[in-house]
């Protein structure tokens, strides 16, 4: 830990011009995605996602992207988890990707909303069988007694639905997320990343360049 002061990276892999940027930063996302993919960062489309709850509280973790869809981000977990329950308070989220072999970060914000249930059911039912079972054993963020009761109810469940197509849990499905916010940080050499941030208005994109 005594070396941390003296830690740095001298980011000199790319840039981010306007020109590169354009007008539409949902298509600079998907350039940048398919990029970190190519590069083989590990888990390209995990993201950690903030929440806010109602007295101001913020809390984050890491989810995965499952689709960009209608512009919007999506992503699955359990709807009374402790984000859950904050976004039932706050419909207000960050997200944030980092792929350091690109030496790039991409920050959004904006509101979220359920997917269709519909849409959640043709998810799960694509899932592993495993993370469908899973799913169903988890009480996601309540307390358990030990990892053994995990196991156990696990197992069970397993049994009892051998041979039969798994219920996706009521409490379970996605949530999209509408950007009114995404900014593209590009590392660049001596501090002076490029940061170029493009922030809703209407149906319009507003870019700016902003300093790093
Ligand atoms: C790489 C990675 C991917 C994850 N993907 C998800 C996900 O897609 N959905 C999810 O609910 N939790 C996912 N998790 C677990 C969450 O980070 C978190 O532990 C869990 O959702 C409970 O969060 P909460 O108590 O704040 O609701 C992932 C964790 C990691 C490290």
């Amino acid at each position: 830990m005594n070396d941390l002061a003296h830690m740095r990276t001298n980011y000199v892999r790319s840039v981010l011009s306007e020109e590169t940027a354009g007008f539409d930063p949902l298509a600079l996302f998907s350039l940048w995605f398919s990029e970190a993919k190519e590069e083989g960062e590990l888990e390209p489309n995990a993201m950690s996602l903030s929440t806010v709850n109602k007295d101001g509280k913020p809390s984050v973790r890491i989810v995965l992207l499952k689709g960009l869809i209608r512009n919007e981000f999506q992503f699955f977990t359990n709807y009374s988890s402790h984000k859950g329950k904050d976004i039932e308070q706050n419909r207000n989220v960050a997200l944030t990707f980092f792929w350091p072999k690109m030496e790039r970060q991409i920050r959004i914000e904006g509101t979220v909303t359920k997917i269709p249930k519909e849409e959640s059911e043709a998810y799960f039912k694509i899932r592993p069988r495993e993370s469908q079972l899973g799913a169903l054993t988890s009480n996601q963020s309540s307390v358990v007694v030990s990892r053994e009761e995990l196991e156990t109810k696990f197992q069970t469940l397993e049994k009892e639905w051998e041979g039969k197509e798994i219920p996706m849990p009521e409490s379970w499905g996605g949530y999209s997320v509408s950007p009114n916010k995404i900014e593209f940080w590009q590392g660049r050499a001596g501090r002076l990343h490029d940061r170029i941030v493009f922030e809703r208005k209407n149906e319009n994109w507003i870019r700016s360049r902003l300093s790093p």
